[in-house]
């Protein structure tokens, strides 16, 4: 299944989005997608472990954003990182294609954000010495690998559309496959969402969020 009728817009940032038209939900804030990528996942996310070796899994690879975002900062930070990415509904390349995120970074599509698009599923693409990118065509829910991270980007759409991605039995699992002192990341401060990640055994901070959102959250592994 796909999400039927998708548009590319403009968010406050200049940077594009995708949204659903169908159910009016976006892959981003509107409030700025490319700010808030960098707000929640790479300020708060990448940055805050301090290790020059980082295995991270994204849930919700979408638009390709945040895995283009790491791949950029982890060569500017000189680290070396796995990024594992999930995703069930691929974009389609007329839409990928379009999005203006190297043209706002003044990058190299070639190099940073094609090739996250273009590669083969399932298999681990050495996109450069330090940047090893595998992406999953799959359901998170029948996700199921040995390997474990310090960083998990939890970008699922809304708790309210998507209520099934945000429960406890979904965040113990993603607390199974942390390293300890591991961190997931998110762009939710919902209460139940909240919680959910407390009685999976996290230790849940609420930080600043992004432009238009009062929080967001940094849950630990301890
Ligand atoms: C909020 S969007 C964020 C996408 C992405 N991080 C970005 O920067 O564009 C959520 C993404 O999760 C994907 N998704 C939704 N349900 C999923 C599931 N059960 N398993 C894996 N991916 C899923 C959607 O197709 C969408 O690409």
């Amino acid at each position: 299944m796909k999400y039927g009728n998708i548009h590319i817009v403009e968010t406050s940032d200049g940077s594009h989005t995708i949204k659903i038209v169908d159910i009016d939900e976006h892959y981003h804030s509107v409030n700025g997608a490319l700010h808030e990528s960098m707000h929640v996942f790479i300020n708060n996310g990448f940055y805050y472990i301090n290790s020059n070796k980082l295995n991270i899994l994204e849930m919700g690879f979408g638009s390709g954003l945040n895995a283009m975002l790491t791949f950029a900062e982890s060569e500017k930070s000189n680290r070396t990182v796995e990024y594992t990415a999930l995703e069930l509904y691929p974009v389609d390349e007329e839409i990928f294609s379009k999005l203006n995120y190297a043209e706002i970074l003044n990058v190299d599509p070639n190099k940073y954000f094609l090739p996250l698009h273009t590669c083969e599923w399932n298999k681990n693409i050495e996109l450069n010495k330090n940047f090893i990118f595998k992406k999953i065509n799959t359901d998170l829910n029948k996700y199921a690998d040995n390997k474990h991270f310090d960083i998990i980007y939890f970008d699922a759409f809304a708790p309210d559309r998507q209520s099934e991605l945000w429960t406890e039995t979904v965040f113990k699992k993603m607390f199974s496959i942390l390293n300890i002192g591991g961190i997931l990341v998110t762009y939710s401060s919902k209460g139940e969402v909240k919680r959910n990640m407390r009685n999976a055994g996290f230790k849940v901070k609420r930080l600043q969020g992004a432009a238009g959102k009062h929080h967001m959250l940094r849950a630990e592994k301890n």
